[in-house]
């Protein structure tokens, strides 16, 4: 079979490819990115062995093409993070929430934290070490960090846990040291104590959520510039629905909550917002 060095790609072909993205994720592909589109998607159809844009879309559209589109989505989100980005939002939650979920924690209480788009586990390991620098003792008692993504494949990388040295420069050395391994010349694993706080799981947000709790912080960042106002309105309404009274919502630095009296979240920050009493 002859593989074409490089794929016909046409008005049609990105429109599908628009409407998969915003059905089945909520992701909003603005006509700019419709070169970026064609880069990541005609690799993807090279890898599969595939020979063109619309018998390729035909399949991930198709009943027999169900885990193939879930592939699709993969390689359509954006994936860019690193460990305590935005570090004010973990210094928030050191100061202002931890101390006091700690103390909770030790008279028989819960806590729970979710990273709700954690790309590769940067954000919900950083979670984790703040929790660990300020209540050491979390992993004897009931506290668990949930992290989810759309993105099985940097979900599994999450759960990995495993991270090379240039990418922890924002890690202190001492929480390194207490809470990373080495694993190799140039990598570096999570802890086991850490990783008792921590569970991953492939997750839709624009989707039903498969639990019922209630968070004490929700960490929801850099993930709904990729969705449109209706999409973006209704999942913070969600979010904000899955707060305990007096939980925080931490959202991205371009990123900004528009319903709140809706949600009943007051802000308490230009990205931090709590959830009213
Ligand atoms: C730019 S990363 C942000 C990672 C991290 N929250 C941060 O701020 O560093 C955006 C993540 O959102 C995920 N994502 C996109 N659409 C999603 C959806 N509908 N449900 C869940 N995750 C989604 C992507 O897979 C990607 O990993």
């Amino acid at each position: 079979m002859d593989v074409p060095d490089s794929f016909a790609y046409s008005a049609t072909d990105f429109h599908r490819v628009q409407e998969i993205a915003r059905l089945e994720a909520g992701i909003h592909l603005p006509h700019s990115k419709r070169s970026l589109v064609f880069s990541r998607v005609s690799r993807r159809i090279r890898a599969t062995g595939g020979e063109s844009f619309r018998d390729y879309l035909d399949y991930v559209t198709s009943q027999a093409g169900r885990a193939e589109l879930q592939e699709l989505i993969c390689v359509l989100t954006t994936n860019v993070t690193q460990f305590f980005r935005e570090k004010a939002h973990f210094e928030h939650l050191e100061t202002e929430l931890l101390p006091k979920l700690g103390a909770s924690l030790r008279q028989g209480g819960r806590g729970r934290l979710w990273s709700a788009a954690c790309s590769t586990g940067q954000e919900p390991w950083s979670m984790a070490m703040s929790v660990m620098a300020r209540v050491p003792d979390a992993p004897r008692w009931d506290m668990r960090i949930l992290a989810t993504d759309i993105n099985h494949a940097v979900v599994e990388t999450g759960r990995k846990g495993e991270y090379r040295a240039e990418d922890l420069q924002a890690v202190p050395q001492r929480w390194r040291e207490t809470y990373m391994q080495q694993a190799g010349d140039d990598t570096f694993t999570m802890g086991a104590d850490i990783r008792r706080l921590v569970t991953f799981r492939s997750l839709n947000l624009n989707r039903a959520w498969p639990f019922h709790g209630q968070f004490d912080a929700i960490f929801c960042r850099n993930v709904v510039i990729y969705f449109d106002d209706e999409t973006r309105n209704a999942l913070w309404k969600r979010l904000a629905e899955r707060l305990v009274p007096g939980g925080f919502l931490y959202v991205g630095h371009s990123e900004r909550v528009d319903c709140t009296t809706a949600c009943q979240l007051d802000v308490v920050a230009p990205t931090i917002y709590r959830k009213r009493n």
